[in-house]
């Protein structure tokens, strides 16, 4: 991968009526990146994609492909390939001509067009299958063939607005794998929208996580996961516990004070209110008091849901439900079962108001 920018979104907003859904929005992807854009709904993913494309067009910012500005291009002069949930394949024709047809209307040679077809066939692994009617196919077949065809054109950028949104569980987790090893034998520079933390994490080189219109974070999975910059992200990665409150001075220490009356270490210097984020399996569970932790909780644990190789606990602190994952049990407490919880200074993270 290159880190040479092939799409740079600088400033870019639009607004539907009263509604702004994109302020502002800046960022770059580098040629044969997989950008996931992950965000909850109504966030303005699909806004921002339809601006790529062209289907929409920004008040204001720019959107520069290959170097060039393309605000004012029409999108069937974009090289941008596009993928939606719902992905309209010709049903009367087979898969080899649902795929041949973006190159039939740009009027490629016949011979050419069969062999890009019969490439495109093998790197979806549907080899074999170009006389098949759509209508014979499975539901992630069909997605393969509607990414086929969007590739087949060799797009400078593919864009996919939740490709696997219609499909169930197991199949989903399979195109996921798909996907990917379509995008690392192609190389194709791709933009990938999902409400799906987990889809996110899996595939993205980067994350872009996206929140009323606003940019809240770009970063690796790793990156997003273990440095979240503001509380969103801190609240909508993983399963995490947050907590209102203020930041003090107790005994010397930096503490965190919540409304409930929750005390809990910080690693740093802070003061005033503002929130505190704590993820599940940063919360360790004894059956005894630790004695090496004065901050030790008490709680009661109100539910375990067991999973194999991963227990979840919710745990009653005194009226408060704390959710904690413990990945490595030795033990598992039981419903109603006294315990204690501790945490770690450096896994509270604090977030000023
Ligand atoms: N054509 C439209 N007219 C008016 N409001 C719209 C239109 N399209 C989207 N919106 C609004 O813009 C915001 C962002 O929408 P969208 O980009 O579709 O979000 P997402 O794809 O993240 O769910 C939402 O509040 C949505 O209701
Ligand atoms: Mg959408």
């Amino acid at each position: 991968m290159s880190t040479e920018a092939i799409l740079k979104i600088d400033r870019v907003s639009k607004k539907y009526e009263e509604c702004e859904a994109l302020r502002e929005v800046s960022f770059s992807v580098n040629k044969g990146e997989l950008v996931v854009i992950l965000g909850p709904s109504g966030s303005g993913k699909s806004t921002l994609l339809m601006c790529i494309a062209g289907f929409v067009k920004p008040d204001s910012g720019d959107i520069i492909l290959d170097g060039k500005r393309i605000n004012d291009v029409p999108p069937y002069r974009r090289n941008v390939g596009v993928v939606f949930q719902s992905m309209a394949l010709f049903p009367n024709m087979n898969v080899f001509d649902n795929i041949a047809y973006p190159l039939k209307i740009r009027k490629l040679p016949k011979d050419e067009i069969k062999k890009k077809v019969e490439r495109m066939l093998e790197i979806v692994g549907l080899a074999g299958l170009g006389s098949r009617r759509i209508t014979q196919l499975s539901g992630g077949q069909q997605q393969r063939v509607a990414i086929a065809r969007t590739l087949v054109f060799e797009p400078s950028i593919l864009l996919l607005d939740e490709p696997l949104g219609a499909l169930d569980r197991k199949l989903r987790e399979e195109m996921q794998g798909e996907i990917k090893k379509i995008h690392d034998r192609v190389g194709a520079t791709t933009l990938l929208v999902t409400h799906d933390q987990e889809e996110a994490m899996t595939m993205g080189d980067r994350i872009l996580v996206i929140n009323g219109g606003r940019i809240e974070q770009m970063g690796t999975p790793e990156e997003i996961y273990n440095d979240p910059k503001t509380l969103f992200v801190s609240e909508f990665i993983g399963t995490t516990n947050i907590f209102n409150g203020v930041a003090v001075k107790k005994d010397g220490r930096t503490v965190f004070k919540s409304v409930e009356g929750v005390i809990l270490p910080l690693a740093k210097e802070a003061k005033g209110e503002g929130h505190v984020s704590i993820k599940a399996e940063h919360i360790k569970l004894f059956g005894n008091r630790p004695k090496d932790d004065i901050f030790a909780l008490e709680a009661i644990v109100a539910q375990n849901f067991f999973s194999g190789n991963f227990i979840k606990y919710e745990l009653d602190l005194e009226g408060t439900i704390i959710k904690a994952i413990d990945r490595d049990p030795k033990q598992v407490f039981k419903q109603g079962q006294k315990v204690y919880m501790k945490v770690t200074p450096e896994n509270v993270r604090w977030f000023p108001k």
